[in-house]
């Protein structure tokens, strides 16, 4: 039975916090894995599963980095991942798989965004490659480790998820490149990845849900000119957000944070959540709620063959 796409009314919102929806929850004795757990929501992610007694990986392309912004927290490790190089997901893969653990939470929180026109790999446009076909790699990879009958792999998208669908007819931006419906294809493939999984994992135990975490002033934003964002009303002259709706980076982990854990989605999956409860449909370009070609379960196992074809990997795949 699919999970409706409602609110289940848990009590928590937009100014939850990642400690606020780990109140009296231990994580002792589990493993998570935390991809970009080092910056902005994803450090805050860390600090939150690590301080509740989980043992967190993050994988970083920038481990020094990632060492420095983790220095002191316990309970936490890193490792090198890039997830634009295929290579480099695969290695880490093998790396963890290797060691003998097994893992109880997966977040697919690293991402890029608005970039100018990059390319990775054999030409792949960089946020698809890297916000959806590392991460899609990695949880096909990771999956013999994933245990089954409980854990959950949670995928970060955004409110951006509306500005697209995918783009069947030019994926990679082949015949022209827009930073923001390149951001936005790969905001639904999150969802659409989310949707898919958890169909997939279902019988396992093993379910996926996907989320947006609300705006936060982060690193993430690092690809866009300070006046695009004065244009945005996202801050000031001064570079301070003036939006009201801008949440704590302890506030954007809490959605993420209580997808992965929380009591009250037990038995549930496959469906897009923000300000920690299970969200609506989009009735508007609001930027809340999720919009039905996002969470459609036809374009959903459409965009896991397609990312199977791409990336060689499918830990589902039937052999013939
Ligand atoms: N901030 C917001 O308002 C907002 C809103 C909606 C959704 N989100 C989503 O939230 C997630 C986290 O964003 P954030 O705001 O916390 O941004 P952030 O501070 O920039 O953190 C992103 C993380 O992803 C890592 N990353 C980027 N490319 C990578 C690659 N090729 N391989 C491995 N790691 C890579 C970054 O590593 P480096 O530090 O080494 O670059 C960084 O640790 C993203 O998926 C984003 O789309 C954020």
């Amino acid at each position: 039975m699919p999970t409706p796409q409602h609110r289940i009314g848990s009590g928590f919102g937009a100014r939850s916090t990642a400690a606020d929806v780990l109140h009296g929850i231990d994580l002792s004795g589990k493993l998570a894995i935390v991809t970009g757990g080092y910056s902005g929501i994803g450090l805050e992610t860390t600090r939150a599963l690590a301080g509740a007694g989980a043992q967190v990986v993050v994988p970083a392309r920038r481990r020094a980095t990632a060492e420095e912004a983790l220095a002191g927290v316990h309970g936490v490790e890193m490792d090198e991942l890039d997830l634009a190089d295929l290579d480099s997901v695969r290695e880490f893969a093998e790396r963890f798989l290797a060691g003998g653990r097994s893992i109880d939470i997966v977040i697919n929180n690293a991402g890029i965004m608005a970039c100018p026109e990059t390319r990775v790999g054999p030409g792949w446009e960089a946020q698809f490659a890297t916000n959806h076909l590392g991460h899609f790699a990695l949880v096909n990879r990771l999956w013999p480790a994933i245990v089954p009958g409980g854990a959950r792999v949670v995928s970060v998208s955004s409110g951006g998820h509306g500005i697209t669908g995918i783009r069947w007819d030019d994926m990679q931006f082949d015949n022209g490149y827009d930073k923001w419906q390149a951001y936005g294809q790969a905001k639904t493939a999150n969802v659409l990845f989310a949707v898919q999984l958890d169909l997939l994992g279902r019988d396992a135990g093993v379910r996926s849900f996907s989320l947006r975490p609300g705006a936060i002033i982060t690193a993430l934003q690092r690809h866009l000119p300070k006046e695009e964002m004065i244009g945005l009303g996202w801050i000031d002259e001064s570079g301070n957000a003036i939006d009201r709706s801008f949440k704590t980076p302890e506030q954007g982990a809490a959605t993420q944070v209580w997808a992965a854990t929380s009591p009250q989605l037990d038995g549930m999956g496959g469906v897009y959540c923000e300000d920690c409860d299970i969200a609506e449909i989009a009735t508007s370009d609001n930027g809340l709620g999720v919009h039905t070609y996002a969470i459609d379960p036809d374009q959903a196992a459409r965009l896991w063959t397609r990312s199977a074809e791409l990336t060689g990997v499918d830990a589902f795949a039937v052999a013939t």
